[in-house]
């Protein structure tokens, strides 16, 4: 037997620069992961991304350089990490239209990530209604794209096709490759052991909630910190972050639970036992926000401040990103190649 090898994939949607959320949720799996793996790819998600944004296409084609400048500028390796963009791997595609045979509508209609995104994006899907008044012209009846209810069906193709069984995400996406895994299975018990399970890797740290105290940080909430945003920008987000609403004056205890700033300080200041002491006395009462959101500034002014001179640095040449992205997506379309030949025998579809 083959010693099994580990192989990561993960992408991210171009729909605009990447902020503070996914560099905790993904891209430090994503640079751990990448010097230890046997191979790494990265896509860059551009079909994903039309799932949604059929009607802009310039937003999708100008964000593929801003996300591969993020990643690179977090570190990710080109030498290590084959990055490449989705579209221009039609195997991905083509498998995915293998697939969508093996997971049903109703599955795809319960998946919960399919339902949160949905609400957030104003989708409403098949047999919901959402007014008892059908003069209202303002509701959208049965309104989402097959193409975005589908997306997972083409995110287990993004990683079959390449047979990656490690994959870095957020933990928002762990239904999406629950999904990945039924249709792997669900292949292997029709065709033949060709797929290996995937493993979902996500972040110790959690979620990073909004600036606004919010479930998650999202560009569609507006409430992110970009790993592109400037000492000021951070100054005036971190400024206007929620603390303790009830903490008015300096002396007043204030609360910690549910503090934006202190979830913050937790996640990325690295002097912990600072931390805790400045904690003990925000509660205790005599220590205003303003100096704990200082404190945060700088911590991550440290942390975006080598990232978004990396990445003034590399948008100085978009010619040699876009080269590397061609060359590495040459790369990729020959793996998925050799996984879909595989896939056609298995299917019996492997006719000349
Ligand atoms: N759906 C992922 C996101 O929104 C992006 C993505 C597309 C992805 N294909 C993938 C992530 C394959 C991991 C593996 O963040």
């Amino acid at each position: 037997m083959q010693e099994k090898k580990t192989i990561v994939l993960t992408g991210d949607r171009p729909t605009g620069r990447l902020h503070l959320g996914h560099y905790v949720g993904s891209i430090q799996n994503r640079l751990a992961l990448e010097a230890t793996a046997d191979k790494a790819f990265y896509m860059i998600a551009d079909v994903q991304a039309l799932t949604d944004n059929a009607d802009n296409p310039e937003k999708v084609r100008n964000n593929v350089l801003e996300v591969a400048l993020d990643n690179l500028a977090a570190g990710m390796d080109p030498t290590k990490t084959t990055m490449f963009i989705q579209s221009e791997v039609p195997e991905i595609a083509e498998l995915t239209i293998f697939f969508l045979n093996l997971i049903t509508v109703a599955k795809l209609e319960q998946n919960p990530t399919i339902k949160t995104e949905m609400k957030e994006k104003g989708f409403v899907m098949s047999g919901e209604d959402t007014t008892a008044d059908p003069t209202d012209k303002t509701v959208k009846i049965r309104n989402v794209p097959a193409g975005f209810l589908c997306y997972p069906v083409s995110q287990a193709a993004d990683i079959l096709a390449f047979r990656a069984n490690k994959v870095p995400v957020g933990n928002d996406q762990l239904p999406v490759l629950e999904a990945a895994n039924d249709i792997g299975g669900k292949f292997n018990s029709f065709y033949g052991d060709v797929f290996d399970r995937i493993e979902a890797l996500t972040s110790s740290a959690g979620r990073l909630v909004g600036l606004d105290g919010g479930a998650k940080m999202s560009k569609s909430l507006g409430n992110a910190i970009y790993l592109s945003d400037s000492k000021e920008e951070i100054e005036k987000k971190v400024m206007a972050m929620y603390t303790d609403p009830a903490h008015i004056r300096v002396e007043d205890p204030g609360k910690v639970e549910g503090n934006v700033v202190f979830a913050y300080l937790d996640i990325f200041d690295i002097d912990k036992a600072a931390v805790a002491d400045l904690k003990a006395q925000y509660e205790k009462g005599g220590l205003g926000d303003v100096t704990i959101k200082r404190r945060l500034v700088d911590v991550l002014e440290s942390v975006i401040a080598p990232i978004r001179e990396k990445r003034e640095d590399l948008a100085k040449n978009p010619e040699a990103i876009m080269e590397l992205l061609k060359n590495g997506t040459e790369k990729a379309r020959k793996t998925a190649a050799e996984t879909l030949a595989e896939v056609r025998r298995a299917m019996k579809i492997d006719y000349f």
